[in-house]
């Protein structure tokens, strides 16, 4: 019996259990391949005594419709960067990498999905160069990586928004409001970008066109005009000004290596009082909602494409790839090359362009 180890890496998204259950009913109608699940990324395998469960379909039935991961998750430490905490209340970071391919040695594991975003496939690459058999499976609502056209989660999180942004103007009309909502996306525009077009948004405000205050002022203004009115604001968390970088803050978590961004939205609103917009204002910021719930049907049949897609590589023996959407296939593409730059919106493609021809105000 040949044993195939799937784990999922770095923050959730809805869809990660429709590509567990994918890979483990695709390798089910193999005869030689059993599947284990490595719990919380590769932490399960590195703890004493490891954490690790069998995957059979009995076990993967019926969570298609689950948000989260089955098998848990985590963004901080790994094999590279074990935290270990010193006498003196410090951490120290070991590479534990050797030491933990030994023990997939041992524990029979011929082959392994990592399921994760650019973090988790930087740690796949690493682990492919010390001659592990590793397939990745790539995952974020941020939708930023440039080997894919689309990452499963990523739809679920712009109908969280847009659904957030329908509540918003019922309420927005009736007290005559500026509303801002600030959403996720790290470094890319795209669930703002995506969710101001399907929910109606006055102004979009994405890292990638940096804004100018008076510009989004001069559409407020527009947009009340008449008198009474209500103005919708998108804003990206890694959104900022023309003249100032992105808010951000560096995490105090033990092994946490992302910044944390979020603020902007809160700054946003003081320059748009200090450049004076009388209306009320008030923010919204939606936060990890984005990242929860039950993924859309889009977002299940994306996420079983790649579960199937990456056990038919681990057949095929095509380690070091990582399974990727360019329409209207499911390909491969070597996982060095996917994590090597990022998906970001050009300001020229032609979602922009729609925005725009929606009198969308990216306010750049
Ligand atoms: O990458 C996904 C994402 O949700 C980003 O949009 C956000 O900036 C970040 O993760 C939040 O990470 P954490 O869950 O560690 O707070």
């Amino acid at each position: 019996m040949k044993r195939l180890m799937v784990l999922t890496g770095g923050g959730d998204c809805p869809g990660l259990n429709a590509v567990i259950r994918a890979i483990v009913k695709r390798a089910s109608q193999e005869k030689d391949w059993e599947v284990i699940g490595c719990i919380e990324s590769f932490n399960g395998v590195l703890k004493e005594p490891t954490e690790i469960v069998v995957l059979d379909p009995a076990s993967v039935s019926g969570i298609i419709v689950k948000g989260g991961t089955i098998l848990g998750t985590t963004n901080k430490g790994g094999p590279f960067a074990w935290p270990i905490k010193n006498n003196d209340n410090t951490y120290s970071y070991v590479d534990r990498s050797d030491e933990m391919i030994r023990k997939l040695q041992i524990l029979g594991v011929d082959a392994v999905i990592n399921i994760g975003g650019d973090g988790s496939q930087r740690i796949s690459q690493a682990l492919f160069e010390k001659g592990l058999n590793i397939i990745g499976v790539p995952k974020t609502i941020d939708n930023d990586l440039s080997a894919t056209d689309f990452t499963f989660g990523f739809q679920t999180a712009v109908q969280t928004v847009t659904e957030a942004i329908d509540k918003l103007v019922t309420t927005a009309t009736s007290h005559n409001r500026v509303f801002i909502m600030e959403v996720m996306g790290r470094d890319a525009g795209w669930i703002a970008l995506h969710s101001a077009i399907a929910g109606g948004a006055d102004v979009c405000i994405i890292p990638e066109m940096p804004y100018k205050i008076e510009k989004i002022k001069e559409k407020i203004d527009s947009r009340y005009n008449k008198g009474k009115g209500f103005c919708i604001i998108i804003v990206a968390e890694g959104a900022h000004s023309a003249t100032q970088g992105k808010i951000s803050k560096i995490s105090s978590e033990i092994g946490y290596t992302n910044d944390n961004l979020g603020g902007i939205g809160n700054v946003l609103m003081q320059e748009l009082k200090d450049a004076g917009v009388e209306h009320d204002i008030r923010l919204t910021v939606l936060g990890h909602i984005q990242r929860g719930g039950t993924p859309t049907a889009y977002d299940r049949i994306l996420a079983s494409e790649f579960g199937v897609k990456a056990f038919e590589l681990v057949l095929e023996g095509k380690f070091g790839e990582m399974v990727a959407y360019r329409h209207p296939e499911i390909v491969s593409v070597s996982i060095g090359k996917a994590i090597s730059k990022p998906h970001l919106v050009s300001p020229s493609s032609r979602m922009v362009k729609t925005a725009k021809g929606l009198d969308i105000e990216f306010g750049n």
